[in-house]
């Protein structure tokens, strides 16, 4: 494991997969690393890529709708994605773009170490909860590892496709605001 500086410095320097050769920026993440609650999401798109910010596009803006209104703000809580550099056409992250990428996510989890981490989307939850991961069955339920408490929910960009999920994913997000408020109360 290495320090946060040292580690934003790998990633920005890093050639392990194809995509440094595209990128315009390395987005490595975002928010408040002494928080308790992570969001995991999936790849940077266009917007992302432009900005070295996660999370600014249309999905972004629609996860800042769904975080505001649960009553948690986007300074209080760490973003990052299960890979940091934007894949062509927001094709979905390669296996070996996951693997090469996933030890840099995975020191940023160790150091930043929060009780609840949040994967978008089944791309996110079949890298870090299970392989298997069924984003439409196991949305919603608590897992538990290593001290964390892991769910999943709809990643923004699919409730963007079908507003029929937005009411399942408002639910996750209450649970989740549920579990956060017993950390912060315990605080
Ligand atoms: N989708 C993601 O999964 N991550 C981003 O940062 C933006 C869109």
């Amino acid at each position: 494991m290495v320090d946060w500086t040292e580690l934003e410095k790998m990633c920005n320097n890093c050639t392990k997969c194809d995509l440094h050769k595209t990128k315009t920026n390395m987005v490595f993440g975002q928010g408040d690393i002494h928080t308790n609650l992570m969001f995991i999401g999936e790849a940077p798109g266009e917007q992302e890529d432009l900005s070295g910010i996660p999370f600014v596009g249309k999905s972004g803006q629609l996860f800042d709708k769904i975080l505001t209104s649960v009553d948690i703000s986007r300074e209080e809580i760490y973003i990052a994605n299960i890979i940091k550099c934007r894949p062509s056409q927001n094709r979905n992250p390669l296996d070996i773009e996951k693997k090469s990428c996933l030890p840099f996510l995975r020191n940023q989890v160790k150091l930043i170490h929060p009780k609840i981490i949040v994967c978008l989307g089944r791309v996110s939850a079949q890298s870090i909860i299970n392989p298997n991961f069924k984003i439409t069955k196991e949305h919603g339920i608590w897992f538990y590892r290593k001290g964390y408490c892991l769910i999943a929910t709809y990643h923004p960009s699919a409730l963007l496709r079908d507003p029929s999920k937005k009411r399942d994913a408002w639910e996750d997000f209450k649970t989740i605001k549920t579990k956060y408020d017993e950390f912060r109360e315990k605080n």
